[in-house]
């Protein structure tokens, strides 16, 4: 489905409008807020009492940790780093570089990772790798999306919100470029012909 198909909403400029070069919507608003309601039981659940310390991964992450913070009972810190994997209008990974990394003392914490998106996997044992080095007594790690494709690293998260294919995905924080985090559901990023970097 073209932008332009996705009746009320194609309308350039208006809040709300769906770009052009913009696709199909693979998961829906409502979707995402059920299954995050869902994770956030999980994560509730298996932290317990503990003291939960939120290491989220920007900017990607921000609307879904949004949404997850505000449902989860425990008391929580949230730190948050920053990552860049596609600078610019990339699509392909370019491996993992800090740009961020502000997080305080770790020593003896619960700690929960948290990102977008899982792909080649090397964001997350990048991350794994530090925080577990900081000294943290455990670490848990939770991603918004996995995507069906061959992984650089091995790394599984605890848990999951969907697995999706193999595209590049933007919408609710993920974006192209800079471009569509505001989007509330997620789609794909159409193919485009121009040199963009679009696939
Ligand atoms: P790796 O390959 O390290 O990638 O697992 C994880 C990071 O790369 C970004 N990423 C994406 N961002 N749409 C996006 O907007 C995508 O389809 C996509 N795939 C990977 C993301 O920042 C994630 O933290």
């Amino acid at each position: 489905m073209t932008a332009g198909a996705d009746a009320g909403t194609n309308a350039a400029g208006r809040p709300g409008a769906v770009p052009l070069g913009v696709g199909a919507v693979l998961v829906t608003r409502r979707r995402i807020a059920r299954r995050v309601a869902a994770l956030a039981e999980r994560i509730a659940e298996s932290f317990g009492d503990e003291e939960m310390t939120i290491v989220a991964v920007l900017t990607g992450v921000l609307v879904f940790l949004a949404d997850l913070l505000r449902r989860l009972p425990t008391r929580i810190r949230v730190e948050v780093v920053s990552l860049s994997s596609y600078p610019g209008a990339a699509v392909q990974s370019r491996g993992p570089s800090f740009r961020l990394w502000p997080v305080g003392d770790l020593v003896g914490r619960h700690v929960l990772v948290l990102d977008d998106i899982l792909d080649t996997g090397q964001t997350l044992a990048c991350l794994l790798d530090r925080v577990r080095s900081l000294g943290a007594a455990s670490v848990r790690t939770c991603v918004l999306l996995r995507k069906n494709c061959p992984r650089v690293e091995r790394v599984e998260p605890d848990w999951v919100g969907f697995d999706v294919p193999d595209a590049f995905v933007v919408g609710y924080g993920l974006d192209h470029d800079g471009l569509y985090r505001n989007l509330p559901d997620i789609r794909v990023l159409e193919a485009q012909d121009d040199a963009g970097g679009a696939p």
